[in-house]
């Protein structure tokens, strides 16, 4: 899967662009792109995603002039194209000629063109039309030599709800069940008085007088996961036709709900994401880091691309904040540090017209003698000083075990609460790993070709949804060595939605040496929580949220619930299972006290994973021989030098002499590493 990615930075090094859209623009304007491309050391642009309209203006009528010219230009200047077959938003002629190809909301609106993104996934019409212009766009440009790596749509995430998606939806379940019986057994129809006798009952989950089926929903949601896919293979398959060789992918979203990308993975040739860290927020380091864990565990550790990013501020949230260059920066090589090969934005220059039009780029609407894009130059020049980094592995110990089933499923209605956000939790708990200088793979529990025996620890903040498969793995690994943090109301449903019988959780008990019978949502301002293990600390912590009624069935007892209604229930315990270990946290720690930050220490050292936060908001990470240091704060900060050798891979702490890639600065493994407000070093050996 990561070849895909060495095909182009093996020959270009990092890259770096974006998206390119010159058909918003004079063709006078497209000798200056490219001029300026050069010189900001932009080597890779992706062309073409929102040109259907203009590439066939009416139905079977071509007009690749324009795009002739620009790949031509982009050739000329040596720039490479990841070009795009451009189904993302069909013209309006489609919708206008086929207004059942226009996508169905739960609630049966139909969305109307006028926008973009606007199709049925199901519709016919839709799928000949964008086979057709992708064969166009491919048996055109696939001998072309500035082409280097194909875009099949954009942000793939649609949803319908139409009654051709119906009739897909039945064939996806045939496909599943089998029959309807066991159809029926997995949806729990008996419940509500829903059971099917015919499969052309069967719906997608529209809206409905009251709950809606939750097994339904999940199933659901799988299809439409898997409805997208098969239109990406159509596009890869158009591509495939004309050209055997060179990398297919498409942009994922990170923690985006619309689509599985481990399900997806498999089908992508380069693992490329896009990710706009909102500037507010004052975790957006940490959780940008995880978004980044997220890529790399995608990648099954490898590298993956940025595919995009804004230079400065985006224009879709409420109240758009603006990046300073330094800060640019900081989140660039803080991508690259952690297994990025390419930092691509959207997009190349900003638009004057359209929606985007207050949309950041890499060349602002007020041109280039303009801070972000001299920012975007200095950085570019960087880039090319780092190319030493491509191909190198991260190191890394934890995973964070994630998965789209599971959070799906705890987000559906009706459960003791409505307070517990899956992603919020696993946020939770990775920004105090983040704070600790751990740094973590995201992978989900519910396949079988992760190899979790590679990690020393695993956690899983928010595993609702535990089947028997995943439950024989995460025994399988606690047994023969592996230690696991299990984190509140796990293990709860299986991959129906149905909740496993028995005190809970009930597949996985004996690992953790506790069980319990009721979940309790917590009185606001949550209980307080009481260590019994006064060696792991004496401040009393808060639980907050939801809680269980458990007790320890052999687990040692580390903290209890000190008030409300779990008084005296184990919140916190310890479990020898087979050669491994398992710690059980209860409920949301994360309050004050710091429990959560408590337990997580424990089981770091526990697994002999050695810490890396030095100083609050630096953050240093080990690529390769190299050690990343990135001061995500506006202050300056020093690095005690011995100790972050100390906390990296052994081939490092042997190095006699370090340099700093960016700036040549040399130092001793003895010295201490001065960094500057918002600063990055790149440290290697020699
Ligand atoms: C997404 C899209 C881009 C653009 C950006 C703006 O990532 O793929 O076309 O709309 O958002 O942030």
């Amino acid at each position: 899967m990561t070849s895909g990615l060495a095909r182009l930075t093996d020959e270009l090094g990092i890259l770096y662009g974006g998206d390119y859209n010159p058909e918003q623009w004079d063709p006078s304007v497209w000798r200056e792109d490219v001029a300026l491309m050069r010189e900001a050391g932009v080597n890779l642009v992706t062309v073409g995603v929102f040109s259907w309209s203009h590439l066939e203006p009416r139905p079977g009528e071509y007009r690749f002039d324009w795009m002739d010219q620009v790949l031509d230009l982009l050739l000329d200047a040596g720039i490479a194209v990841d070009l795009a077959t451009p189904v993302a938003s069909p013209p309006p002629w489609l919708g206008h000629l086929h207004p059942e190809s226009l996508p169905t909301m739960a609630d049966g609106t139909v969305l109307s063109y006028g926008s973009r993104n606007q199709f049925c996934p199901s519709s016919d019409a839709y799928r000949a039309a964008a086979v057709g212009i992708a064969e166009q766009v491919v048996a055109r440009y696939a001998s072309h030599p500035a082409v280097r790596m194909w875009h099949a749509g954009n942000e793939y995430g649609q949803v319908c709800f139409c009654d051709r998606c119906a009739e897909r939806f039945r064939d996806w379940l045939r496909a599943r069940y089998g029959t309807l019986d066991a159809l029926n057994a997995a949806w729990a129809t008996v419940v509500w008085s829903q059971e099917y006798g015919d499969w052309a009952e069967i719906l997608p989950p529209r809206v409905a007088p009251y709950h809606r089926n939750p097994s339904q929903e999940l199933d659901f949601r799988r299809f439409g996961s898997d409805l997208l896919l098969d239109l990406y293979r159509e596009q890869r398959a158009v591509v495939r036709r004309h050209d055997p060789a060179r990398p297919v992918t498409t942009n994922l979203m990170g923690f985006f709900g619309g689509i599985d990308p481990h399900h997806w993975r498999a089908d992508l040739d380069v693992i490329a994401d896009d990710a706009y860290p909102d500037p507010a927020s004052p975790d957006a380091a940490a959780d940008a880091a995880l978004v980044n864990h997220l890529a790399r565990g995608l990648a099954d550790g490898g590298p993956w691309l940025r595919m995009e990013q804004a230079a400065s501020a985006v224009s879709w949230r409420e109240h758009n904040l603006t990046k300073s260059p330094a800060r640019l920066r900081t989140e660039v090589l803080q991508a690259l540090a952690h297994g990025c090969d390419g930092a691509l934005f959207f997009q190349w220059r900003q638009a004057r017209s359209g929606p985007e039009r207050f949309h950041s780029a890499m060349l602002p609407v007020a041109g280039a003698d303009t801070a972000v894009h001299e920012g975007v130059r200095r950085l570019g020049a960087e880039l090319r000083a780092l190319r030493g980094l491509v191909g190198a592995p991260v190191h890394r110990r934890v995973a964070l075990l994630w998965d789209w089933t599971s959070w799906w499923a705890a987000t559906q209605v009706a459960l003791p609460t409505a307070r517990l956000d899956p992603l919020a939790t696993l946020q939770a708990w990775h920004r105090e790993l983040w704070r600790l200088g751990v740094v973590v793979d995201v992978v989900p529990a519910d396949r079988d070709n992760v190899a979790l025996d590679g990690y020393d620890l695993l956690l899983a903040p928010a595993q609702y949804v535990l089947d028997d498969d995943a439950a024989a793995r995460l025994d399988a690994y606690v047994a023969g060595g592996g230690h696991l943090v299990w984190g509140p109301f796990g293990g709860v449903a299986d991959g129906s939605s149905h909740l496993h019988v028995g005190r809970s959780p009930a597949l996985l008990r004996h690992v953790l040496g506790v069980s319990a019978e009721e979940w309790v949502p917590l009185p606001d301002g949550g209980s307080s929580v009481v260590w019994t293990d006064t060696g792991l600390g004496d401040r009393p912590g808060t639980a907050t949220v939801l809680g269980e009624r458990t007790r320890s069935d052999g687990a040692a007892v580390l903290a209890t619930y000190d008030d409300g209604p779990l008084a005296g229930c184990v919140t916190v315990a310890h479990h020898a299972y087979g050669a491994g270990r398992a710690w059980y946290v209860g409920a949301d720690l994360t309050g004050p006290g710091g429990a959560l930050t408590t337990v997580l220490r424990a089981a770091l050292d526990g697994a002999g994973v050695p810490l890396g936060g030095q100083v609050p908001g630096v953050e240093t990470v080990w690529r390769g021989a190299t050690l990343v240091a990135v001061n995500h704060t506006g202050h300056p900060a020093t690095l005690d030098l011995p100790a972050a050798l100390a906390a990296g891979p052994d081939v490092v702490r042997a190095a006699a002499g370090l340099t700093d890639a960016l700036t040549g600065s040399r130092y001793r493994p003895a010295d201490t590493l001065p960094l500057a407000p918002h600063d990055v070093v790149v440290l290697g050996a020699g």
